[in-house]
C-alpha cells in the first residue's frame, strides 16, 4: 500500500445524518393489535428509525468471537444491577444490623443466597471478563486513532469495576470485610498533603466504624454505579461513531492495486464506516456483515454461556460469610480478593513503612501508562507481530502478574 493513502484522514461522510437515518424507511417491528400503539409511540419517539439503525450497522466480518467480550461484559454488569437491587430488599447498612440482615437472606429468604452468591460469581466473572476485554482491544490495537478515547473511557471502566469490588467486600460487616475496610479505609491517608484528611472522611473520623459502613455503601450503590452508566453510556457512543475497529485481519488488501481498492471499500462503505479521521486503510473493513442478525448471535451465545456458569456457580458455592466482625480479633489474617492478589503480593517486597508509597507508586504508574497508551504507541502498525516496542514490554508485565499471583497463593495458602 502506498504512503499516499496511509497519510491523508478520511473526512467525514458528506451527509451523515441521512446515511443513518432509518426513520420512515423501515417497518414498525409490531403488527397486531399493538401497531397502533407503536406508531403512536414511534411518531413521538422516532424508536422504530433508532432500533432499525442500531441493528442494522455494519460490523466487521472476520473475528466476530472475539467481539462479544465488550457486550457479554456490559450483560454482566446488568446482572450485577438486578441482583443488587434484589440483595437491597434484604441488607440493613448499620455495623448493628448489617451482619443479621445477610444471615436472615441466608436462611429465610428462598433464593437470597443463591442471588448473594451470582451477584459474587458475577463480580469474579466481570474481572476476568473487563481483564480479557482491554487484551483483546489492546491486542488489536484498537485504541489508535481515532479510539483513544474508547480506549481512555475502558480503562476508566476498569478502575471503577475495580472500586466496586472493593467496596462491595466491605459490605457484609463480617470479619473478612471489616478488615478489608481497615485495610482499604487507611490506604488514602498515604496520599502527600490531603491523605489524613481523605481517611477522615472516608472512615467518617480517625477509625473504621457505623460512617464507615454508611459513607461505603453510599459510594457502592450511588456514586460509583453512576459514574459506571455515565462511562459505558459514553464507551457504547464512541463505538457507535467510530464503528467497531475488529483486528487487522479485517483491514488486508487482496489485489495488486490496494491504494484503488481501498478507494472502493470506502465509496461503498455501510454506516458507520468509514471511520471518521481515521487512515485510510483502517477506515473500512474489507467484509462487514450487519450487527443483526450475525454479530448479536455470537454476542447472545457468549453471554447467555457466561451466565448459566454465574447462575451454577452461585447455586454450588454461593458466597462466603464470615463469623460476625470483630474489633478485637487479634489473630484476625485477612486475605485479598484473588484480583488484588498480585498488588498484595507485590507490597510483601516493600518494608512495612513504605506499603503505601508502594500502592500509589505501582498503581499511579500503571493507571497512567494505561490511559498514556495511545499517546504513547505512535506506530502506525496495527498488527501485533509489528508491534514488539508494546506487545513485548505488555507481555512481560501480564507474566509478572501471574507470575506475584502464583507466589500470593502461595504465601496464603502454603501451597
Ligand atoms: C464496563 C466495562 C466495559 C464495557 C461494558 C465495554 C463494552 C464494550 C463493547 C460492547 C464494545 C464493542 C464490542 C467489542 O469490541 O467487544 C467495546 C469496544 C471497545 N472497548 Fe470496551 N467495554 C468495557 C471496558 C473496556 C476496557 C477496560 C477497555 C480497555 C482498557 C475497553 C476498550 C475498548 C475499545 C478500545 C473498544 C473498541 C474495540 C474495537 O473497535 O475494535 N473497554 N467495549
Amino acid at each position: 500500500m502506498s504512503d499516499s493513502t496511509a497519510g491523508s484522514d478520511v473526512p467525514p461522510p458528506a451527509v451523515p445524518e441521512e446515511r443513518g437515518d432509518f426513520a420512515g424507511l423501515v417497518p414498525a417491528p409490531i403488527a397486531g393489535p399493538f401497531r397502533k400503539s407503536w406508531a403512536w409511540f414511534d411518531d413521538r419517539t422516532g424508536i422504530t428509525g433508532l432500533l432499525y439503525k442500531g441493528l442494522y450497522e455494519a460490523v466487521p466480518k472476520r473475528g466476530g468471537w472475539a467481539y462479544t467480550l465488550g457486550s457479554a461484559t456490559l450483560v454482566v454488569i446488568i446482572v450485577q444491577f438486578f441482583t443488587g437491587i434484589f440483595l437491597l430488599l434484604d441488607y440493613v447498612p448499620s455495623v448493628t444490623q448489617a451482619y443479621g440482615s445477610l444471615l436472615y437472606l441466608r436462611t429465610d429468604d428462598l433464593f437470597g443466597d443463591w442471588i448473594r452468591g451470582i451477584h459474587l460469581w458475577g463480580a469474579y466473572t466481570l474481572m476476568l471478563l473487563i481483564g480479557v476485554h482491554a487484551l483483546r482491544t489492546f491486542i488489536s490495537a484498537s485504541y489508535k486513532k481515532p479510539r483513544e478515547l474508547n480506549w481512555i473511557s475502558g480503562v476508566m471502566l476498569f478502575f471503577l469495576v475495580l472500586a466496586m469490588a472493593i467496596t462491595g467486600a466491605m459490605l457484609p460487616w463480617d470479619q473478612a470485610s471489616y478488615w478489608t475496610a481497615v485495610v482499604v479505609t487507611n490506604i488514602p491517608h498515604y496520599l502527600p498533603v490531603i491523605g489524613n484528611g481523605v481517611r477522615a472522611l472516608w472512615r467518617g473520623g480517625d477509625f473504621v466504624g457505623p460512617l464507615t459502613l454508611t459513607r461505603t455503601f453510599a459510594l457502592h450503590i450511588w456514586v460509583l454505579p453512576a459514574l459506571l452508566l455515565g462511562l459505558i453510556g459514553g464507551h457504547l457512543y464512541l463505538l457507535r461513531r467510530h464503528g467497531e475497529f475488529g483486528s487487522w485481519v479485517n483491514y488486508r488488501t487482496t489485489t495488486d492495486d490496494p491504494e484503488k481498492e481501498i478507494a472502493e471499500r470506502i465509496r461503498h462503505a455501510e454506516p458507520p464506516y468509514p471511520t471518521r479521521g481515521s487512515e485510510p486503510r483502517y477506515s473500512v473493513p474489507s467484509e462487514t456483515v450487519d450487527f443483526f442478525p450475525d454479530q448479536l448471535f455470537k454476542d447472545t451465545v457468549v453471554s447467555l454461556v457466561l451466565v448459566i456458569f454465574i447462575f451454577v456457580m452461585a447455586l454450588i458455592s454461593g458466597a462466603p460469610l464470615d463469623g460476625p466482625a470483630n474489633a478485637a480479633t487479634l489473630t484476625y489474617v485477612p486475605t485479598p480478593e484473588w484480583f488484588y492478589l498480585p498488588l498484595d503480593q507485590l507490597l510483601v517486597f516493600f518494608p512495612t513503612e513504605l506499603i503505601g508509597f508502594g500502592v500509589f507508586v505501582v498503581v499511579g504508574i500503571g493507571a497512567t501508562l494505561m490511559l498514556a497508551l495511545p499517546f504513547i504507541d505512535r506506530n502506525p502498525e496495527r498488527h501485533p507481530i509489528r508491534r514488539p516496542d508494546v506487545l513485548v514490554p505488555a507481555f512481560f508485565f501480564i507474566g509478572t502478574v501471574i507470575y506475584l499471583a502464583m507466589l500470593g497463593v502461595n504465601r496464603l495458602y502454603n501451597l
